[in-house]
Formats: structure tokens, C-alpha cells, sequence
């Protein structure tokens, strides 16, 4: 298991590396999963832990690359994530896990980053080389049009399944 993948006990500080914000070319208005004000995500305001980010009501542009809370601890971001309907996500492209079938075709679009997405630790340091590749999700034209100019690797339009339609 790669170092920052998703277990009980492993740490959710491993940060999206800066590299993706400056391709994306956008500025968001809320990272409502965030170790705090002075982290380098573009964006206007931040929930931290003790906000409990998922508990916030979530206005404007989001950037979301949420914690992962034990196995599948993502979903709820997830889906509060494809509810609010205008912001980018990032995922690991589990593309043979269910929820990833379920939840994230739900997106309006998504791209598969070229390579593997080294995360960065709280020291500035950069992890290892994670065991599978990562996937953004867009909502929204601008994000939709953002992800597409980016050039990171293969963006695929989806459309944007309604989230009703997915069984519980
Ligand atoms: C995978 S990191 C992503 C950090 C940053 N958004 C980025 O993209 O680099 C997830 C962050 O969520 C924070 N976090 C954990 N539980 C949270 C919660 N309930 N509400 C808000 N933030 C939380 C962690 O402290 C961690 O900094």
C-alpha cells in the first residue's frame, strides 16, 4: 500500500501538489478540507478540522481533496461535493471500485492526470510514488472549462448524472 492511501491510523495530511493549481489557472472561494489559512490551495476561505468541513454549508467555487477518514470516508465528501455542484475534487481513480462506478461518473467532467500525483507532507517534503493514479472531477462551466485547458492528461466529459438516480 502507497504511503498516503487510505487506512485506519495514516495520516490525511498529504497535500495536492501546487503544480495542479497552476495548471488549473483558477482561484477558489472555499477549501472546505484544509490544514489551514496559510496552505497554498488557491482559496478565499478554508474549513479545517475543527470546522468540521463536511458539516459547513459550502458556498461559491470549491477545491475538495478531502480526508480519508477509513475505508470509503471519502464518499460523504464526495457527494457533497457533486450536491454543490460547482468546484473541482480529487479522488484516487479506483476505477474498479464501486462508488467510483456510483459517484464520480456523477461529475460533470473528469480528468486522468498523466503519471502518478506525488502528494507533498505537512514538511514540505514529497511522498513516495503512490500505488495508482488520481482522478479531478469538475462541476460547473468555468471548472468544466479549467480541468479541459489544463492539459494535465485525459479529460473526458461526462455530463453530470443526476446524484438521485444513484441508489443509496
Ligand atoms: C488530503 S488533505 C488535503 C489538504 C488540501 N485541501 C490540499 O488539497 O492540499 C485533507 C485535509 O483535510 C483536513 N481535515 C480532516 N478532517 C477534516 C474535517 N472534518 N473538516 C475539514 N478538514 C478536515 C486534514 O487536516 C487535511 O489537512
Amino acid at each position: 500500500m502507497a504511503e498516503h492511501e487510505p487506512s485506519r491510523g495514516r495520516s490525511d495530511e498529504w497535500y495536492t501538489p501546487p503544480h495542479i493549481f497552476e495548471a488549473l489557472r483558477l482561484t477558489f472561494d472555499l477549501d472546505p478540507c484544509s490544514p489551514g489559512p496559510t496552505h497554498w490551495v488557491p482559496a478565499a476561505r478554508v474549513f479545517t478540522k475543527d470546522d468540521d468541513g463536511l458539516a459547513q454549508p459550502w458556498r461559491g467555487r470549491v477545491w475538495m481533496n478531502p480526508p480519508f477518514g477509513g475505508r470509503h470516508g471519502h464518499l460523504p465528501w464526495l457527494k457533497k461535493f457533486l450536491l454543490h455542484g460547482n468546484g473541482i475534487a480529487l479522488v484516487r481513480a479506483y476505477t474498479s471500485s464501486a462508488w467510483f462506478h456510483a459517484y464520480a461518473t456523477c461529475a460533470e467532467a473528469m480528468l486522468f492526470p498523466k503519471g502518478k500525483t506525488k502528494f507533498i507532507r505537512p514538511d514540505g517534503t514529497i511522498g513516495r510514488s503512490p500505488g495508482h493514479g488520481i482522478v479531478l472531477l469538475s462541476m460547473g462551466a468555468v471548472c468544466n472549462h479549467a480541468l479541459w485547458q489544463s492539459g494535465l492528461g485525459l479529460w473526458v466529459p461526462l455530463g453530470g448524472r443526476p446524484l438521485r438516480l444513484v441508489a443509496a
